[in-house]
């Protein structure tokens, strides 16, 4: 029988993460995801979701050193997006400087070196891609900074609060991993052919983009931008439902019930943006689509997915639209990097197959 969308079929073992669907929670290796979010660095995340044992002293200090090392854009690099047109998406940018990175030091098999020179360099591709556009100069990486800072500090130039930086950091953490996702999914079917790092990463942002995955949460924003207040809510949400379209940040393949990332998510929305009337607006907006959803679509327990309140949080601390998904791209690459190692390890090539149901040349027996 046919799993349209593989829903429901496992197509992996993994250690790496766990998600219970129906119960809530999210396990990064044996640990609650949301633990390590609010008391460990992205490194100490990063490392531990790599090898499964958080860092010693040395270890981490070598792990940042490797990340520093690796932060600043080749010169090829720089010239090859002088040449992109500044109307290109960013994710798409993302996609073709990860993409020109593949030089012939890149092959199988993976390695975790790979994966620190990629997850450090996202976050200056980002930066100089946000400057470029706007005209302004790039900012070089800061060795004092750690590897959320430094990305905040690339974007504006200025030192960033300590509460943004660890409300970035929570959230980089929160969303660095989720199982077979499937960008994730795709990573892990690139390198199953034996192809390379730089491949599987490429793969895996090109599916990142789409809005039914990381691409949503900039359409959270446009959704309550196009409401614009409490009263309006009802209307809009009905209106989109009865025309069956989707409500964005909410459902999840995964989730029967609240995204513990979204309550992890909501309760750092809460804590900086508390004044926020866009905040006033987007939680009165959660709580009638949840009850619109449950009219319209019935016993199918539709709840706030992680890209609702990633778009709260991101705008609490001032990072435009246009930056959710990618800075979602610059934490999942950590998630991407560990399958991708971890499908080398045990590999057998994806291969599933399709049930023909076009017409034949002749009569088969
Ligand atoms: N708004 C309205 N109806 C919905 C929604 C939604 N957001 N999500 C699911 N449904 C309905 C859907 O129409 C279907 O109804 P019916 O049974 O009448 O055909 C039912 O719920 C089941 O939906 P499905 O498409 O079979 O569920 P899925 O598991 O294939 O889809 C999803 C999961 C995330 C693609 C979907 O919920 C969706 O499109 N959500 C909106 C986009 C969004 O917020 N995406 C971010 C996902 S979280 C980040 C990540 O982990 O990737």
């Amino acid at each position: 029988m046919i799993q349209h969308g593989l829903k429901g079929v496992i197509a992996a073992e993994t250690a790496i993460s766990f998600i219970d669907g129906n119960k809530g929670y999210l396990v990064y290796r044996g640990k609650e995801a949301k633990e390590i979010a609010l008391n460990y660095s992205f490194e100490e995340a990063a490392y531990f979701l790599w090898h499964g044992t958080f860092p010693t002293k040395e270890e981490l200090a070598s792990l940042n050193q490797k990340l520093k090392n690796n932060r600043t854009l080749p010169q090829n690099i720089e010239k090859i997006m002088q040449l992109l047109p500044n109307d290109m998406e960013l994710m798409s940018v993302i996609r073709t400087v990860v993409s020109s990175l593949g030089n012939s030091q890149y092959k199988w098999k993976p390695t975790i070196d790979e994966a620190i020179r990629l997850t450090a360099i996202i976050p200056t591709i980002i930066a100089y891609w946000k400057r470029k556009i706007s005209g302004l100069q790039p900012v070089t990486p800061n060795e004092d900074y750690g590897h959320v800072e430094n990305y905040l500090y690339m974007l504006t130039g200025k030192k960033p609060l300590d509460v943004h930086v660890k409300t970035l950091e929570t959230y980089m953490i929160l969303t660095m991993e989720h199982g077979m996702n499937a960008s994730t999914f795709s990573a892990r079917v690139t390198v199953s052919t034996e192809s390379d790092m730089i491949s599987a990463i490429t793969s895996a942002i090109g599916t990142m983009k789409g809005p039914l995955h990381g691409g949503a949460p900039s359409d959270v924003t446009i959704m309550l931008n196009e409401i614009g207040t409490k009263e309006n809510a009802e209307s809009w949400l009905r209106a989109k439902l009865e025309n069956g379209e989707r409500l964005m940040g909410f459902g999840h393949r995964v989730y029967k019930t609240k995204d513990p990332r979204a309550l992890a998510l909501k309760e750092k929305a809460l804590e900086i943006g508390q004044d926020d009337p866009w905040l006033a607006l987007a939680l009165h907006v959660e709580e009638t689509a949840i009850q619109l959803l449950e009219e319209y679509k019935p016993g199918r327990k539709l709840y706030t997915n992680v890209e609702f309140f990633a778009a709260a949080v991101m705008r609490a601390i001032n990072m435009e639209d246009d930056l959710f998904t990618p800075t979602f791209t610059a934490s999942r690459v950590v998630g991407w990097s560990a399958h991708v190692l971890e499908q080398a390890e045990r590999n057998v090539i994806f291969r599933p197959e399709s049930q023909y149901i076009g017409s034949l040349p002749f009569l088969m027996n």
